[in-house]
Protein backbone atom coordinates (compact mmCIF):
# COMPACT_ATOMS: atom_id res chain seq x y z
CA UNK A 1 0.00 0.00 0.00
CA UNK A 2 1.00 3.50 -0.66
CA UNK A 3 0.96 5.91 2.09
CA UNK A 4 2.28 9.45 1.48
CA UNK A 5 4.41 9.88 4.86
CA UNK A 6 4.47 13.69 4.02
CA UNK A 7 0.40 13.62 4.78
CA UNK A 8 1.17 12.63 8.03
CA UNK A 9 0.80 15.40 10.46
CA UNK A 10 -0.07 18.13 8.30
CA UNK A 11 -3.45 19.88 8.08
CA UNK A 12 -5.36 22.48 6.05
CA UNK A 13 -7.46 25.43 7.52
CA UNK A 14 -10.11 26.31 5.77
CA UNK A 15 -12.31 28.49 8.23
CA UNK A 16 -13.75 24.69 9.46
CA UNK A 17 -12.44 22.44 11.33
CA UNK A 18 -8.93 21.69 10.55
CA UNK A 19 -8.41 18.88 8.29
CA UNK A 20 -5.92 16.13 8.80
CA UNK A 21 -4.15 15.18 5.74
CA UNK A 22 -3.51 12.06 8.00
CA UNK A 23 -6.94 11.02 6.26
CA UNK A 24 -6.20 11.45 2.89
CA UNK A 25 -2.42 9.65 3.13
CA UNK A 26 -3.06 6.57 1.05
CA UNK A 27 -5.04 8.71 -1.68
CA UNK A 28 -3.38 12.18 -2.48
CA UNK A 29 -5.56 15.04 -2.42
CA UNK A 30 -8.28 15.66 -5.42
CA UNK A 31 -10.11 18.76 -4.35
CA UNK A 32 -12.43 20.47 -6.27
CA UNK A 33 -14.01 24.41 -5.52
CA UNK A 34 -17.35 24.85 -7.76
CA UNK A 35 -18.59 28.43 -7.46
CA UNK A 36 -19.71 31.24 -9.62
CA UNK A 37 -17.44 34.18 -10.74
CA UNK A 38 -16.19 36.14 -7.51
CA UNK A 39 -17.39 33.67 -4.89
CA UNK A 40 -13.81 32.99 -3.68
CA UNK A 41 -12.78 30.30 -5.56
CA UNK A 42 -9.31 31.42 -6.56
CA UNK A 43 -8.41 33.21 -2.90
CA UNK A 44 -9.53 29.38 -1.79
CA UNK A 45 -6.47 27.94 -4.13
CA UNK A 46 -3.85 30.37 -2.38
CA UNK A 47 -4.65 29.60 0.81
CA UNK A 48 -4.37 25.86 0.05
CA UNK A 49 -1.26 26.76 -1.33
CA UNK A 50 0.44 28.69 1.31
CA UNK A 51 -0.60 26.20 3.71
CA UNK A 52 0.83 23.14 1.72
CA UNK A 53 4.11 24.86 0.41
CA UNK A 54 4.47 25.69 4.11
CA UNK A 55 4.35 22.33 5.00
CA UNK A 56 7.32 20.82 2.13
CA UNK A 57 4.82 20.87 -1.38
CA UNK A 58 6.03 22.92 -4.02
CA UNK A 59 2.60 24.65 -5.49
CA UNK A 60 1.95 24.95 -8.85
CA UNK A 61 -1.03 28.03 -10.01
CA UNK A 62 -2.14 27.59 -12.94
CA UNK A 63 -3.40 30.73 -13.76
CA UNK A 64 -4.98 31.64 -16.69
CA UNK A 65 -6.64 34.72 -15.57
CA UNK A 66 -2.75 36.46 -15.37
CA UNK A 67 -4.23 37.85 -11.53
CA UNK A 68 -1.48 35.85 -9.67
CA UNK A 69 2.12 36.92 -10.41
CA UNK A 70 1.60 40.28 -8.93
CA UNK A 71 0.93 38.12 -5.46
CA UNK A 72 3.72 35.04 -6.16
CA UNK A 73 6.20 36.58 -8.72
CA UNK A 74 6.63 36.64 -11.64
CA UNK A 75 5.48 33.32 -14.00
CA UNK A 76 8.00 31.07 -14.96
CA UNK A 77 8.87 32.15 -18.61
CA UNK A 78 8.53 28.22 -20.30
CA UNK A 79 8.15 24.49 -19.66
CA UNK A 80 11.93 24.50 -19.17
CA UNK A 81 11.88 26.84 -16.07
CA UNK A 82 9.03 24.90 -14.18
CA UNK A 83 10.97 21.99 -15.17
CA UNK A 84 14.36 23.74 -13.60
CA UNK A 85 11.83 25.22 -10.82
CA UNK A 86 10.15 22.10 -9.99
CA UNK A 87 13.83 19.97 -9.68
CA UNK A 88 15.44 22.80 -7.44
CA UNK A 89 12.44 23.29 -5.38
CA UNK A 90 13.70 26.09 -4.09
CA UNK A 91 10.66 28.40 -4.84
CA UNK A 92 7.67 26.77 -2.84
CA UNK A 93 4.82 29.09 -4.57
CA UNK A 94 5.57 28.76 -8.75
CA UNK A 95 2.96 31.23 -11.03
CA UNK A 96 2.12 29.43 -14.68
CA UNK A 97 -0.03 31.24 -17.22
CA UNK A 98 -1.81 29.77 -19.49
CA UNK A 99 -5.10 31.29 -20.67
CA UNK A 100 -6.28 28.21 -22.61
CA UNK A 101 -5.50 24.45 -22.92
CA UNK A 102 -3.35 24.52 -25.74
CA UNK A 103 -0.86 27.06 -23.58
CA UNK A 104 -1.14 24.56 -20.38
CA UNK A 105 -0.30 21.09 -22.44
CA UNK A 106 3.06 22.01 -22.00
CA UNK A 107 3.60 23.10 -18.67
CA UNK A 108 0.86 20.02 -17.41
CA UNK A 109 3.92 17.41 -19.04
CA UNK A 110 6.25 19.33 -17.14
CA UNK A 111 4.28 19.10 -13.94
CA UNK A 112 3.90 14.75 -14.53
CA UNK A 113 7.50 14.44 -15.22
CA UNK A 114 8.57 16.10 -12.66
CA UNK A 115 5.95 14.41 -10.65
CA UNK A 116 7.36 10.77 -12.24
CA UNK A 117 11.52 11.87 -11.41
CA UNK A 118 11.26 13.43 -8.40
CA UNK A 119 8.35 12.04 -6.43
CA UNK A 120 8.38 15.17 -3.83
CA UNK A 121 4.99 16.78 -3.12
CA UNK A 122 3.76 18.90 -5.97
CA UNK A 123 0.13 21.01 -5.79
CA UNK A 124 -0.85 22.18 -8.53
CA UNK A 125 -4.03 24.68 -8.57
CA UNK A 126 -5.88 24.45 -12.21
CA UNK A 127 -8.08 27.54 -11.83
CA UNK A 128 -11.10 27.96 -13.90
CA UNK A 129 -10.78 24.22 -14.84
CA UNK A 130 -13.58 24.60 -17.28
CA UNK A 131 -11.13 26.32 -19.37
CA UNK A 132 -8.70 22.96 -19.46
CA UNK A 133 -10.97 20.25 -18.71
CA UNK A 134 -14.39 20.30 -20.36
CA UNK A 135 -16.92 17.77 -20.62
CA UNK A 136 -17.96 18.08 -24.02
CA UNK A 137 -15.73 20.61 -26.40
CA UNK A 138 -12.67 19.12 -27.41
CA UNK A 139 -10.50 20.95 -29.56
CA UNK A 140 -7.95 23.92 -29.53
CA UNK A 141 -6.18 21.09 -27.24
CA UNK A 142 -8.64 20.76 -24.59
CA UNK A 143 -8.60 16.75 -25.05
CA UNK A 144 -5.17 16.50 -24.38
CA UNK A 145 -5.25 19.41 -21.61
CA UNK A 146 -8.02 17.08 -20.03
CA UNK A 147 -5.88 14.03 -20.29
CA UNK A 148 -2.85 15.38 -18.41
CA UNK A 149 -5.38 16.65 -15.88
CA UNK A 150 -6.68 13.11 -15.40
CA UNK A 151 -3.20 11.88 -15.33
CA UNK A 152 -2.81 14.06 -12.48
CA UNK A 153 -6.22 12.88 -10.45
CA UNK A 154 -5.11 9.22 -11.58
CA UNK A 155 -1.00 8.95 -10.90
CA UNK A 156 -0.72 11.57 -8.96
CA UNK A 157 -1.69 9.51 -5.98
CA UNK A 158 1.43 7.34 -5.71
CA UNK A 159 3.76 10.49 -7.60
CA UNK A 160 2.80 13.37 -4.60
CA UNK A 161 0.77 14.94 -6.48
CA UNK A 162 -1.71 16.99 -5.38
CA UNK A 163 -5.03 18.63 -7.05
CA UNK A 164 -6.80 21.44 -6.81
CA UNK A 165 -9.27 22.27 -10.19
CA UNK A 166 -11.87 25.45 -9.49
CA UNK A 167 -15.18 24.90 -11.95
CA UNK A 168 -17.85 27.82 -12.32
CA UNK A 169 -20.90 24.74 -12.68
CA UNK A 170 -21.21 21.23 -11.16
CA UNK A 171 -22.56 20.04 -14.34
CA UNK A 172 -21.06 20.02 -17.42
CA UNK A 173 -17.26 21.47 -17.30
CA UNK A 174 -15.02 19.24 -15.76
CA UNK A 175 -14.65 15.94 -16.99
CA UNK A 176 -16.45 13.18 -15.00
CA UNK A 177 -13.62 10.80 -13.96
CA UNK A 178 -12.24 14.14 -12.05
CA UNK A 179 -15.48 14.68 -10.18
CA UNK A 180 -16.20 10.70 -9.51
CA UNK A 181 -12.54 10.45 -7.92
CA UNK A 182 -12.45 14.46 -5.67
CA UNK A 183 -11.65 13.99 -2.02
CA UNK A 184 -12.39 17.12 -0.82
CA UNK A 185 -14.99 19.61 -2.42
CA UNK A 186 -16.09 23.15 -1.66
CA UNK A 187 -19.22 24.09 -3.03
CA UNK A 188 -19.76 27.42 -2.83
CA UNK A 189 -23.39 29.99 -3.88
CA UNK A 190 -25.75 27.77 -6.35
CA UNK A 191 -28.13 29.95 -7.93
CA UNK A 192 -29.86 27.71 -10.14
CA UNK A 193 -31.37 25.50 -8.55
CA UNK A 194 -32.02 22.81 -11.27
CA UNK A 195 -28.37 22.34 -10.19
CA UNK A 196 -29.51 20.93 -6.88
CA UNK A 197 -30.63 17.63 -8.06
CA UNK A 198 -26.76 17.07 -9.24
CA UNK A 199 -25.61 18.39 -5.94
CA UNK A 200 -28.27 16.67 -3.70
CA UNK A 201 -26.52 13.10 -3.08
CA UNK A 202 -23.62 14.53 -1.48
CA UNK A 203 -25.94 15.97 0.89
CA UNK A 204 -28.24 13.63 1.75
CA UNK A 205 -26.64 12.70 5.30
CA UNK A 206 -26.74 16.52 6.10
CA UNK A 207 -29.45 18.90 6.69
CA UNK A 208 -27.84 20.89 3.99
CA UNK A 209 -30.81 22.35 1.22
CA UNK A 210 -30.48 24.30 -1.89
CA UNK A 211 -31.67 27.62 0.19
CA UNK A 212 -27.84 26.85 1.88
CA UNK A 213 -26.13 26.94 -0.75
CA UNK A 214 -28.41 29.44 -2.17
CA UNK A 215 -27.11 32.07 1.11
CA UNK A 216 -23.51 31.04 0.70
CA UNK A 217 -21.21 34.70 0.55
CA UNK A 218 -18.01 35.45 -1.15
CA UNK A 219 -15.80 33.06 0.68
CA UNK A 220 -18.03 30.77 1.87
CA UNK A 221 -18.70 27.12 1.07
CA UNK A 222 -19.75 23.75 2.08
CA UNK A 223 -16.90 21.46 2.57
CA UNK A 224 -16.89 18.29 2.23
CA UNK A 225 -14.02 16.60 3.41
CA UNK A 226 -13.82 13.03 4.65
CA UNK A 227 -14.66 13.77 7.78
CA UNK A 228 -18.04 14.96 6.37
CA UNK A 229 -19.80 17.79 5.39
CA UNK A 230 -19.41 21.72 6.88
CA UNK A 231 -20.12 24.93 6.04
CA UNK A 232 -16.83 26.84 6.31
CA UNK A 233 -15.70 31.03 6.16
CA UNK A 234 -12.63 30.87 4.74
CA UNK A 235 -9.28 33.23 6.25
CA UNK A 236 -7.91 35.32 3.28
CA UNK A 237 -4.42 34.10 1.87
CA UNK A 238 -1.54 35.64 3.38
CA UNK A 239 -0.85 36.99 0.07
CA UNK A 240 -4.15 38.32 -0.38
CA UNK A 241 -4.47 40.28 2.56
CA UNK A 242 -1.37 41.97 2.32
CA UNK A 243 -2.50 43.91 -0.66
CA UNK A 244 -6.03 43.74 0.52
CA UNK A 245 -7.71 47.84 0.30
CA UNK A 246 -8.04 49.15 3.51
CA UNK A 247 -11.26 49.17 4.74
CA UNK A 248 -12.93 52.97 4.63
CA UNK A 249 -13.01 55.28 7.26
CA UNK A 250 -16.50 54.63 8.64
CA UNK A 251 -18.86 57.82 7.79
CA UNK A 252 -18.94 60.48 10.63
CA UNK A 253 -22.85 59.95 10.49
CA UNK A 254 -22.83 56.68 11.61
CA UNK A 255 -22.46 55.76 15.29
CA UNK A 256 -18.24 55.38 16.12
CA UNK A 257 -17.86 53.70 19.68
CA UNK A 258 -19.46 50.44 21.35
CA UNK A 259 -21.86 52.32 23.04
CA UNK A 260 -23.02 54.40 20.09
CA UNK A 261 -23.76 51.75 18.28
CA UNK A 262 -25.80 49.89 21.31
CA UNK A 263 -28.00 52.41 21.39
CA UNK A 264 -28.53 53.25 17.69
CA UNK A 265 -29.37 49.58 17.39
CA UNK A 266 -31.53 49.61 20.50
CA UNK A 267 -33.44 52.40 18.74
CA UNK A 268 -34.54 50.34 16.38
CA UNK A 269 -37.66 48.00 16.70
CA UNK A 270 -37.53 44.69 16.07
CA UNK A 271 -39.81 44.19 13.46
CA UNK A 272 -37.58 45.99 11.44
CA UNK A 273 -35.01 44.28 12.40
CA UNK A 274 -36.67 40.97 11.40
CA UNK A 275 -37.22 42.52 8.14
CA UNK A 276 -33.45 42.84 7.25
CA UNK A 277 -33.40 39.46 5.00
CA UNK A 278 -29.74 38.63 3.59
CA UNK A 279 -31.32 40.02 0.14
CA UNK A 280 -32.27 43.50 1.94
CA UNK A 281 -28.90 44.06 3.57
CA UNK A 282 -27.51 42.60 -0.01
CA UNK A 283 -28.92 45.31 -1.83
CA UNK A 284 -27.99 47.83 1.17
CA UNK A 285 -24.25 47.21 1.01
CA UNK A 286 -24.39 47.07 -2.59
CA UNK A 287 -25.55 50.89 -2.28
CA UNK A 288 -23.28 51.57 0.32
CA UNK A 289 -19.89 49.73 -1.43
CA UNK A 290 -19.36 47.42 1.58
CA UNK A 291 -16.81 44.65 1.47
CA UNK A 292 -17.82 41.65 1.68
CA UNK A 293 -16.02 41.20 5.17
CA UNK A 294 -18.14 44.33 6.45
CA UNK A 295 -20.97 42.51 5.13
CA UNK A 296 -20.15 39.36 6.91
CA UNK A 297 -19.37 41.43 10.22
CA UNK A 298 -23.22 43.34 9.92
CA UNK A 299 -24.91 40.28 9.57
CA UNK A 300 -23.48 38.62 12.00
CA UNK A 301 -24.20 41.71 14.34
CA UNK A 302 -27.78 41.40 13.23
CA UNK A 303 -27.74 37.90 14.31
CA UNK A 304 -26.69 38.44 17.34
CA UNK A 305 -29.13 40.95 18.13
CA UNK A 306 -31.49 39.41 16.91
CA UNK A 307 -30.98 35.91 18.75
CA UNK A 308 -30.57 38.39 22.12
CA UNK A 309 -34.40 39.98 22.00
CA UNK A 310 -35.46 36.37 21.89
N1 LIG B 1 -12.18 34.17 2.30
C1 LIG B 1 -12.78 35.29 1.87
N2 LIG B 1 -13.40 36.09 2.74
C2 LIG B 1 -14.01 37.22 2.32
N3 LIG B 1 -14.04 37.62 1.05
C3 LIG B 1 -13.45 36.87 0.13
C4 LIG B 1 -12.79 35.65 0.50
N4 LIG B 1 -12.27 35.10 -0.62
C5 LIG B 1 -12.61 35.93 -1.63
N5 LIG B 1 -13.31 36.99 -1.18
C6 LIG B 1 -13.81 38.12 -1.99
O1 LIG B 1 -14.31 37.64 -3.20
C7 LIG B 1 -13.62 38.24 -4.29
C8 LIG B 1 -13.41 37.22 -5.40
O2 LIG B 1 -12.55 36.17 -4.96
P1 LIG B 1 -11.90 35.17 -5.99
O3 LIG B 1 -11.11 34.19 -5.25
O4 LIG B 1 -11.19 35.95 -7.07
O5 LIG B 1 -13.21 34.51 -6.61
P2 LIG B 1 -13.36 33.53 -7.85
O6 LIG B 1 -12.03 32.91 -8.10
O7 LIG B 1 -14.39 32.54 -7.41
O8 LIG B 1 -13.83 34.37 -8.99
C9 LIG B 1 -12.33 38.75 -3.70
O9 LIG B 1 -11.86 39.88 -4.37
C10 LIG B 1 -12.70 39.08 -2.29
O10 LIG B 1 -13.19 40.39 -2.21
MG1 LIG C 1 -10.92 33.08 -9.81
Amino acid sequence: MIRRDEMIGATLNLGGTPISLDDYATTGLLAAAIAPRGMGKTSAGLLMAEQLSAQGWVSVLVDPENELESLYGDAVSDPDALRDALEARDRPIIVVNAKDAGEFVPFGEAILDAADQHRKPIFAMIDEGQLFSGSRRRRNGMGEAADIINEFAERGRKRALDLFITALRYTGTLQRTLFANKNLTLIGLQEDPTAWSALAPQFKASRIEFADLNALAPGEFMCLSRRGVEKVRMPMAAALKAVAPKAKPVAKTLPATFNQWTRAMSAIPTERLVELSEDVVGVLSTVAELSPQQILAGQAALQDELEART
